[in-house]
């Protein structure tokens, strides 16, 4: 594995993190609960040490799973990334959406971050993970309706009392780093980036870079359209949310497979997946510090591993973005 400090900050990441929202099942169409500790043992032992999980995701379930994944594992050796900010069990802040719980019970998704709040979801998170801090804290959401100055104050206190090591965002536009950091020292932005979706290297990259700021990359493998396993029809299971989400609409189903099958050759002289080759191409981008990656079992996940084993050239790289030219953003 290779491994990255986040920003200017010593926290040492695994440039391949699991990402453990699919794990969780909500949104995912459920979850086999031993299959995806399986998928994060596996990972682990392939050199994976952080791991990127939510309170939202599954309701508890993802970050209990987690805690379970990691029992008995030298607490030092492992990364625990987690977030805040997105609130089921209460109403205050903005309606995100509404949405159902792995049982099929309708639940409303809270965009919240106010002070009180945020102390008792990190109390919440430490008790489901099974420990006593959390590596790397992040809001989920921009929340419009709480000023960031409050937001921050609360995760200070956190570092402070040693509940949280670093401050991280995901989902924030570069204003509201700026204003983010009149608080703290933020050490990373977690932000959307996969090979049709680069719209962060217009400002995002460019001020992380300038400002030695880490960025956590998210769903690198576009939600698993990148492995080219998605063909047009693909009937996904019940409840995942993939079925209505615009990269998989048939159009862009078929100008990605289009492009995939283009890099194919180069990932069969590499004894590649094209999985592990658009792992590798996204942590080798500019400014890009993590490729958090999701997986759903144990093939999965050591698949995605060893991506760390593909090598890409300058020229191969180069060759992989001429083909990138010609395909439709999502
Ligand atoms: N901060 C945020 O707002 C935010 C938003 C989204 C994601 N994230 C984070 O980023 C992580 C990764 O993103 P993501 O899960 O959305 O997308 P992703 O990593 O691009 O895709 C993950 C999905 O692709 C499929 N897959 C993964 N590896 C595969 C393989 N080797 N072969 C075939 N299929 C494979 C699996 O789904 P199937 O098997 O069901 O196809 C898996 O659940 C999340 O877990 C979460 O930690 C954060």
């Amino acid at each position: 594995m290779e491994f990255r400090n986040l920003g200017e900050t010593d926290l040492k990441v695994s440039v391949i993190t699991f990402g453990a929202w699919a794990a969780g099942g909500w949104m995912w169409g459920g979850t086999e609960r031993k299959e995806s500790v399986g998928a994060i043992r596996a990972s682990y032992d392939l050199g994976v040490t952080s791991i990127d999980t939510a309170p939202v995701y599954g309701q508890g379930t993802s970050e209990e799973i987690v805690g379970e994944a990691i029992k008995g594992l030298p607490r030092d050796k492992v990364q625990l990334l987690t977030k805040y900010g997105m609130r089921w069990n209460q109403t205050k802040g903005t309606l995100a959406f509404h949405s159902r719980d792995n049982d099929g019970n309708p639940i409303d998704i809270y965009k919240y971050a106010g002070k009180e709040s945020i102390i008792q979801e990190c109390e919440d998170s430490l008790r489901r993970l099974g420990t006593d801090y959390i590596d790397l804290y992040q809001i989920h959401w921009p929340d419009v309706t709480t000023p960031i100055s409050e937001t921050m104050e609360a995760v200070q206190r956190l570092i402070e009392q040693g509940k949280v090591l670093q401050a991280g965002v995901c989902n924030y536009d570069i204003s509201q780093m700026r204003e983010a950091e009149k608080g703290l020292k933020l050490a990373s932005n977690q932000v959307p980036y996969s090979m049709v979706k680069r719209d962060i290297e217009e400002e995002v990259v460019p001020y992380c870079l300038e400002n030695r700021k880490a960025i956590l990359a998210y769903s690198p493998l576009e939600r698993g359209l990148l492995t080219g396993k998605i063909k047009p029809g693909h009937q996904f299971a019940e409840g995942d949310h993939r079925a209505n989400y615009k990269a998989f609409k048939p159009e862009n189903i078929v100008g990605v497979n289009t492009f995939l099958e283009k890099i194919r050759p180069l990932a069969e002289e590499k004894n590649a997946t094209l999985g592990q080759l658009v792992i590798r191409w996204t942590i080798e981008q500019p400014g890009i510090t993590v490729a958090l990656v999701g997986a759903r079992n144990t093939d999965q996940a050591v698949q995605n591993a060893k991506a760390i084993e593909v090598k890409l050239s300058a020229d191969e790289i180069a060759f992989i973005n001429r083909q990138l030219e010609e395909v439709a953003v999502v």
